[in-house]
């Protein structure tokens, strides 16, 4: 198959060099001419485990880069739109992009083609898409619109495109349903799985990848029911943390309690300093404006948003009470990015944390893995940029945990401890358990857990 997926940015360029893994012709398409030279020329401009491999391996073969949307839609069989719906200032998702895209599309359907919504996007937009290829001259019998709404984590988002927990496609014809079901074929019946060069490959990963097959208004639903349902996971176990806290009980133990029930599940259910990224805050709230402007009410959300909120604002008066007071004190900071794994810090607790320990009047010393140029380009001279975890505790009057990278939960704590002023560490993340670092020696302070 021929695909043309449209917008290179991290849904778009994962799911390019996915589909020439499981045997596609592809063409990844963005109208930024450097960033489209430099994938050309070989750099992968985001940090994404298996990106790098499959690019090497595709690039110039089943996967070509370009500009062009008109051409690359002429020739393709399927076309991906996978461009940003960024939050608008009402909450909703503001689809200029696709719109803009849905413009150039149409002037290059000439032949049979099926268009496919896989960005992030409000129930109806298909229709809408629909009716734009139409309005821009389309012929309505020489194309269908599908949705198939993607389910990548970043950090992970190979994986979870190559061995899905399911697919979705929304599809209500059945020359679109057919191309779907074509498209993903190697997934659902396990063939690529059989392929020696098959990535994650192992019993650790089923066989064949599930297919739900919905109409349109379905996928597109099932998508932001399925973030918002993981964002109030998280809200809701950081509400009972904070009981947990008040009252001396442990959250790991409410956690293993409540997710041994197997309706519920332990997974997303750890407490922290809240969710970030570019994707939860952003679709609780349009999935909010979306139940809105169908005429409902969806309290629910909002308190999903209020808790978020409310978990960072605890944070720092719990690194307030752990150092007394904030104005002039030194503070060293393992983590910038959203989360573990990637070098991401849109919408991230972190950077909101630590531009507040600012504002009070604290120096912060800080580390990440990945995500440092990313926030030097947002903090600037704000903050001081350490080389690891050591170097940021250096003389320092605390340590903050503020983002979940699996290093942070391996640190050679007399080294640490040694290179500090004072042995108090604040984790946002509940990396160590409160007893073992009594042991070590630190005045340790977690969520939801007795000190
Ligand atoms: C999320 C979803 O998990 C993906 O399924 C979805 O495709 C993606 O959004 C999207 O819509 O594109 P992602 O934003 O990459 O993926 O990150 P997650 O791994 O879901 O983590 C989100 C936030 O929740 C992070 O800040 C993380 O630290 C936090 N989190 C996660 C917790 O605080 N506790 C948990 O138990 C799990």
């Amino acid at each position: 198959m021929k695909i043309a997926v449209i917008g290179s940015g991290y849904v778009g360029l994962v799911s390019a060099a996915c589909f020439a893994e499981i045997g596609h012709e592809v063409i990844s398409v963005d109208n930024d001419h450097a960033k489209v030279n430099a994938l050309r020329n070989g750099e992968v401009p985001i940090h994404e485990q298996f990106l790098p491999e499959l690019l090497a391996k595709h690039r110039g073969k089943g996967l070509k880069f370009s500009t062009s949307v008109g051409d690359a839609t002429a020739w393709a069989d399927a076309v991906f739109i996978t461009v940003g719906t960024p939050q608008s200032a009402t909450g909703e998702a503001d689809l200029s992009y696709v719109e803009a895209v849905a413009h150039e599309i149409a002037t290059a359907i000439h032949g049979s083609k099926l268009v496919v919504e896989k960005s992030t996007v409000p129930v109806r937009t298909c229709e809408a898409i629909r009716k734009v290829l139409q309005l821009c001259g389309a012929p309505a019998d020489l194309f269908s619109v599908a949705s198939n709404p993607e389910f990548l984590r970043e950090g992970s988002a190979v994986l979870d495109f190559l061995h899905p927990d399911r697919i979705v496609i929304g599809v209500d014809t059945e020359f679109s349903r057919g191309l779907m079901e074509q498209i993903y074929w190697p997934l659902t019946s396990g063939e690529y799985y059989k392929r020696s060069d098959a990535l994650g490959a192992g019993p650790r990963f089923s066989e064949c990848a599930p297919l739900i097959v919905t109409s349109p208004k379905s996928a597109e639903l099932i998508k932001h029911a399925s973030n918002a349902f993981l964002a109030m996971k998280i809200s809701f176990i950081n509400a009972v943390a904070n009981i947990a806290e008040s009252v001396g009980a442990d959250i790991d133990e409410i956690r293993a309690g409540i997710g041994a029930d197997s309706r519920i599940g332990n997974r997303f259910l750890n407490a922290g300093v809240g969710y970030g990224g570019s994707c939860f805050p952003k679709d609780v709230q349009a999935f909010h404006a979306v139940a809105q402007e169908c005429g409902y009410r969806f309290g629910l959300l909002n308190e999903v948003i209020e808790i978020n909120a409310e978990q960072r604002r605890r944070f720092i008066l719990k690194v307030r009470s752990a150092v007394w007071t904030l104005r002039g004190k030194t503070l060293a900071v393992l983590g910038a990015a959203f989360k573990g794994g990637t070098d991401d810090i849109r919408e991230s607790p972190a950077i909101a944390i630590v531009d507040e320990l600012l504002a009070q009047g604290s120096s912060v010393r800080l580390f990440d893995p990945a995500a440092l140029p990313k926030a030097k380009a947002v903090l600037g001279d704000s903050v001081q940029y350490a080389s690891d975890a050591y170097d940021a505790a250096t003389g320092t009057d605390a340590l903050l945990i503020l983002t979940e990278w699996p290093e942070f939960a391996q640190l050679d704590l007399e080294r640490l401890r040694k290179a500090m002023k004072f042995p108090i560490i604040v984790d946002g993340r509940n990396l160590y358990r409160p007893s073992f670092m009594a042991k070590a020696g630190f005045a340790y302070h977690s969520i939801g857990r007795p000190e």
